[in-house]
């Protein structure tokens, strides 16, 4: 299949772009990447166009740079925006709230206004679960409470503001926000996966470099939350299942109309302490640990109802734990350095 026109990837170069790029191939889409290389490598745009089967354009460029933008439009004639790029760490978000707002508020903003130039109006904006506030009741659906805690997810809930602003203005607009959970895992390949660089900041990449024996051991924040093992329980969605809801995505897009949220998660929690068995097990390896203090602003349990998801798009996830410390293992075991 060939659908027309391009499908325009921001971020295309990083984790959930490069999977999602050759989810988009697979599906018969055109695609074209536009990416700094801030937080993202060429090389893992080789890899997706060679397990997608087909060519993946690139320009490089900072979505913050208008005029590169205009001149990408001015190329290619693009049917449809994916908006990956951004900056995401929470804890640098604390430390940079001024880069965190320029880079994800304000590259959105010259995205949304070069897009409407170019007479495209169709988008899938990369939001996160962080947009939600401690939660009142589990699971978390789209109409739970908004109220992130620090600047990364107030940076998120602007660019909802300003899409559901736009939708509500322009009903010619075509706009899914997917408030992804916690995705990780790594195409089953073994070709592609995380490659955070310096000290990851989320639980799995850590996991699995101690594994592999780049780090000591694992500090677990908190072993006193109100959950079975006392240890914090999250949302864990394999990024191949999250790749195929960008897809889903953009297929439902023109028969829905206007303005889709959704949750993109697999409704399930899994603590701190089932990732590290769950990892062990799909490794053969023992993960050292260590008990620590509660880090500040830390919730006890999140995960997400996403029936919407499955009404609206058709889509579900499908792999379970032990797939995605599966795939982890294989990435980190055939790239321990990466990419690089
Ligand atoms: N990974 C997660 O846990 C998670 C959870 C929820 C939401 N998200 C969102 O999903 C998106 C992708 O996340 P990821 O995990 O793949 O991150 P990533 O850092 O691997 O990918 C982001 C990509 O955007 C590029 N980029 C950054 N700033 C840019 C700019 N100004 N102009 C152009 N390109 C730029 C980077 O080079 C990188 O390739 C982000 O918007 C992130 O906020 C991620």
């Amino acid at each position: 299949m060939q659908n027309s026109g391009w499908i325009l990837v921001t971020g295309g170069a990083g984790y959930i772009g490069a999977h999602t790029c050759v989810a988009l191939l697979e599906a018969g889409h055109q695609v074209l990447v536009f990416d700094s290389l801030v937080n993202g490598s060429t090389e893992a745009l080789a890899r997706a166009s060679a397990l997608g089967g087909g060519e993946i354009a690139f320009v490089q460029g900072d979505v913050r740079d208008r005029a590169a933008l205009d001149a990408l439009f001015a190329r290619y004639p693009v049917s449809a925006v994916l908006h990956l790029a951004g900056v995401k760490a929470v804890g640098e978000s604390v430390r940079q709230p001024l880069h965190y707002y320029e880079v994800n508020v304000s590259g959105s903003l010259s995205l949304l206004q070069a897009m409407d130039a170019a007479g495209v109006h169709t988008l899938v904006f990369s939001s996160s679960a962080t947009v939600y506030g401690a939660p009142v009741r589990l699971p978390i659906d789209e109409q739970a409470a908004l109220g992130p805690s620090n600047p990364y997810g107030r940076s998120k809930l602007m660019v909802e503001d300003q899409l559901r602003d736009l939708c509500a203005a322009q009903p010619h607009w075509r706009v899914a926000i997917l408030r992804y959970f916690n995705p990780v895992g790594a195409h089953p390949s073994g070709q592609l996966g995380e490659d955070p660089h310096g000290t990851p900041d989320n639980l799995m990449p850590f996991v699995s470099q101690v594994a592999v024996g780049r780090r000591p051991e694992l500090a677990v924040f908190g072993n006193d939350y109100p959950t079975p093992d006392g240890t914090g329980v999250r949302d864990y969605l394999h990024v191949c299942d999250l790749a195929a809801g960008h897809v889903a995505a953009l297929k439902a897009l023109p028969a829905q109309g206007g303005l889709l949220t959704v949750n993109l998660g697999t409704g399930r929690g899994h603590s701190v302490l089932d990732v590290v068995r769950a990892f062990e097990a799909a490794s053969g390896q023992t993960v050292p640990l260590r008990f620590a203090p509660r880090r500040p602003g830390d919730i006890a349990a999140c995960w997400a109802d996403p029936s919407r998801a499955e009404q609206l798009l058709g889509w579900r996830a499908e792999c379970d734990l032990d797939a995605m410390c599966r795939d982890v293992w294989r990435w980190q075991r055939g790239n321990p350095q990466g990419y690089r």
